[in-house]
């Protein structure tokens, strides 16, 4: 009876003991609330429909290590031909100041100029920089923008002329 009890009460030790150093809580530490919301408002802002491969067809359940990667599939228009490009390399290899200023001076004439992203506030651009730094960089970049006229070799969405 007593050899139980003691039994028991090491397993609830180290059961405690192991939860008090968690590995869960030590994750949200390290995230941290900017990086959260960072990924918040890449998904609120759909980010993913075109900077992440397969996002939109896997129902949006791909996991976060998978995404802003970039793709192939181009987005051909009156304006050439552009290639979703792979945030991950480009935040991680830029500073937090750069980024603030690419985001509200980046061209506006391909299907981006659909996302307001020149329009978010300082606060939450940060925090988009924090989630992909804490994201890290991954793939391979986008392949370079096609000029008007020239039909791409890849795969590609027809585009209307951006407004
Ligand atoms: C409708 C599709 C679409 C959505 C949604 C979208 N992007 Fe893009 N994005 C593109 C395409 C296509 C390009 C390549 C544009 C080019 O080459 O001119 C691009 C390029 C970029 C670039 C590179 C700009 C440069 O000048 O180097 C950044 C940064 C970027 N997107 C960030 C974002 C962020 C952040 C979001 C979400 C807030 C977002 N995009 C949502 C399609 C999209």
């Amino acid at each position: 009876m007593y050899f139980k009890f003691t039994v028991l009460s090491l397993f609830m030790l180290v059961t405690f003991a192991g939860c008090a150093g968690c590995s869960h809580q030590a994750d949200e530490r390290e995230r941290g609330p900017d990086v959260e919301r960072g990924r918040y408002v890449v998904e609120i802002m759909g980010c993913n429909d075109c900077h992440t491969p397969d996002y939109m067809g896997s129902g949006s359940s791909l996991p976060e290590e998978d995404w802003l990667v970039g793709g192939t599939l181009g987005f051909h228009g009156s304006w050439g031909t552009a290639y979703p490009a792979n945030l991950r390399l480009i935040l991680n290899s830029m500073s937090e100041h750069d980024w603030l200023i690419l985001a509200r001076t980046m061209r506006q004439t391909s299907p981006m100029s659909w996302v307001r992203l020149p329009k978010v506030t300082d606060q939450d651009l940060r925090a988009v920089y924090r989630f992909v730094k804490y994201l890290g960089p991954k793939g391979t970049p986008a392949p370079a923008r096609l000029p008007a006229g020239v039909i791409p070799t890849t795969d590609y969405l027809e585009f209307p002329e951006p407004h």
